[in-house]
């Protein structure tokens, strides 16, 4: 089945499955970054989706917009978090929901992808961390290398770097 775009009553599951992935000690700061995406009253509105297996959640993604501060017209997307139940991992999950989610970005108008995460895993889905540096998150990062972007058609890199704000749930130097 195709990832689908999660509904209210998702939450339980989608919380069993962030435990599961994360383990209880990293949960304890992703779950809040989950309840305040899927609770977020953005414009535009934070994409969050899930892929199931026999009605079982097993993979969660959300892409949530950033608002640049210093009048970039640039629409852009974080994407966090990512996470696929353990037994249901190295099975394509996870790309599935990524690259269902830049197909959505994309038919959106969005312009960048950018994501805080490990670029073994990101760089094969084409983010770079030249692209992200033109952009300056809130928060100091403990891993700059993390940090990267992906251009979607039509994209451009700002000619001068971007600060930006995101949403709430993010806006919180332990994630960063
Ligand atoms: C990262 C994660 C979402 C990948 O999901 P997945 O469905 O297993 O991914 P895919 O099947 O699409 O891809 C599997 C590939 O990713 C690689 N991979 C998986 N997790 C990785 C990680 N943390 N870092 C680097 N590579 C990783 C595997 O080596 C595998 O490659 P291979 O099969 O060529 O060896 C999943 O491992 C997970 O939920 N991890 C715990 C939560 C997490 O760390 N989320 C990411 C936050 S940025």
């Amino acid at each position: 089945m195709p990832p689908r775009h999660t509904r209210p009553a998702d939450s339980n599951e989608i919380e069993n499955l962030i435990l599961a992935a994360f383990g209880k000690d990293e949960a304890l700061e992703i779950l809040p970054l989950v309840d305040g995406l899927l609770n977020a009253p953005t414009d535009p509105p934070v994409i969050s989706l899930v892929s199931a297996e026999h009605d079982q959640i097993d993979g969660f993604i959300a892409f949530s917009p950033v608002f640049p501060v210093s009048g970039s017209g640039v629409c852009g997307y974080i994407l966090a978090p990512l996470a696929v139940l353990p037994a249901h991992q190295r099975q394509g999950i996870g790309s599935l929901l990524i690259k269902h989610g830049l197909t959505s970005l994309a038919e959106r108008n969005a312009d960048l992808v950018l994501v805080y995460g490990n670029p073994h895993y990101y760089g094969r889905f084409g983010f770079e961390g030249a692209i992200a540096e033109a952009f300056q998150p809130p928060f100091e990062m403990a891993y700059p290398a993390a940090w990267q972007g992906l251009l979607l058609d039509g994209g451009t890199m700002p000619r001068t770097p971007v600060s930006f704000k995101p949403v709430p749930a993010l806006n919180n130097s332990a994630l960063w």
